[in-house]
């Protein structure tokens, strides 16, 4: 059982709130001696809240749609990521060479071994033909080794060694075009079923997806290595064509339905405007169109990204997923609520609208970063009630957690 990754994540998520507050106070220049820690609030939410809740799922997952048993917890895993993450939170900010290249290292190391796990964990020839994730996990886990390599080498020169025209840039789009993108596309196919009672509108349609968010991710990480437009625009319209398809798999069957169209699904969905919007305006910024802010975009659109799309998704999966992993007797449901809806896309707004009105960028920067951080304690909150919850029960009942979970399958 993923346990101690559940803990991570909860931990790294409650880390999150507080950065995203220091933000929102240090802009407002309530608390300016913060200011500074922009590597670590996008990471703790990357790595240490996703990632981290990535490496206890999936092999749960993958064996789960296999049809086989459920794995035992690896602690060497664990132990090499967490230390991993530790050193980097500590090396990243202090720019230490050194610690930098441990710490890059022991998560490639873990994502390595991950990979190789989910690898073996192969289900019958019937079962491996059927659409399912694993395929998307292990392809998103292969950009996250080239997105450590970039950014473990960021600060130590190896992206002019490889010949890369814009190393940051080629590290962002392989871990949110190749590795992010991915391994939610493959958490939508594995778990729709059981969070929407039915399944995807088009079942066949996932291999192609599949095909165009790889090539996709492929063209987008060219793109900027090159640099050559000829890569990033077919890039940009496969990823737009793909990510299209997918989301009409997951509404098509749900029109309609009574009680479907909740809070979770919307930060589903709602998730996925933060990603489109940047890819909208590429074009405009490739162009350099006269009096559009494309150096502010470049600088700001990242954050933007990260709140509104990854960590606005996993405010409907990461409640589900630990009710699911921890709470045996309770219908798990899409996590959020219409004050979670409401406030992580405000924050977008604003922080798109900070781009643009660059006379208030930094009032309407602390605005966005405060409705962040609002929009985040709700969020940990019910993780924690979740996870206390969970632990009580396994204290009252005095047994191993593993034997009464359901099947993450059904
Ligand atoms: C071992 C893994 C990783 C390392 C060593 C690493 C390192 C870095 C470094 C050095 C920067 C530049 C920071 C700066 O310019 O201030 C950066 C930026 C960034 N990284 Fe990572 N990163 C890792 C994993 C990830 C993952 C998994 C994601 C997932 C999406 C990610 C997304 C980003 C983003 C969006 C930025 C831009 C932040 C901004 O402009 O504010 N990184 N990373």
């Amino acid at each position: 059982m993923p346990y101690p990754y559940l803990m991570m994540t909860l931990l790294f998520a409650s880390l999150a709130v507080l950065a995203a507050l220091d933000s929102s106070l240090a802009s407002l220049n309530l608390l300016p001696w913060f200011n500074g820690l922009r590597w670590l609030r996008v990471h703790l939410i990357t790595l240490g809240t996703l990632t981290e809740l990535f490496f206890g799922l999936l092999p749960v997952l993958v064996a789960a749609r296999a049809r086989q048993a459920r794995p035992r917890m690896r602690w060497d895993i664990w132990l090499v990521l967490n230390a991993g993450l530790l050193t980097l939170l500590i090396a990243i900010p202090l720019v230490n060479h050194a610690l930098i290249f441990v710490g890059g290292t022991l998560v490639f190391i873990a994502a390595l071994l991950l990979m190789k796990q989910l690898g073996e964990l192969r289900g019958p020839r019937s079962e491996a033909k059927a659409a399912n994730g694993r395929i998307f996990y292990l392809t998103g886990l292969a950009y996250l080794l080239l997105g450590i390599i970039i950014g473990t080498g960021l600060w130590l020169g190896w992206g002019e060694a490889l010949r890369m025209s814009r190393p940051i840039e080629v590290h962002i789009h392989a871990n949110n075009w190749g590795f992010m993108s991915l391994v939610f596309a493959g958490l939508l196919i594995d778990l729709y079923p059981s969070f929407a009672g039915r399944p995807l509108a088009w079942p066949r349609s996932i291999r192609p997806i599949y095909w165009m968010l790889t090539m996709a991710a492929l063209l987008l990480v060219l793109g900027p290595w090159i640099p050559s437009q000829l890569f990033t625009v077919p890039g940009i319209i496969l990823f737009l064509i793909a990510t299209g398809w997918l989301l009409a798999n997951v509404i098509k069957p749900l029109i309609g339905v009574p009680g479907a169209w909740g809070p979770g699904l919307w930060h589903l969905i709602l998730s996925y405007v933060w990603i489109v919007a940047p890819v909208l305006v590429a074009p405009l910024i490739l162009l350099e169109v006269t009096g559009f802010p494309g150096a502010g975009i470049e600088l700001n659109a990242p954050q933007a990204l990260i709140y509104g799309w990854v960590l606005q998704f996993g405010y409907a999966f990461l409640p589900y997923l630990f009710a699911r992993l921890l709470l045996a007797d309770q219908v798990a449901r899409l996590g959020g609520t219409w004050f979670t809806v409401t406030t992580v896309n405000l924050g977008g707004v604003f922080l798109w609208a900070s781009i643009f009105f660059a006379g208030q960028a930094a009032v309407l920067h602390g605005i966005a970063y405060g409705l962040w951080a609002v929009s985040l304690i709700p969020i940990v909150a019910s993780l924690w009630r979740i996870a206390r919850a969970g632990y009580s029960q396994m204290e009252d009942k005095g047994i191993a957690p593993a034997r009464e979970q359901p099947s993450l399958a059904d």
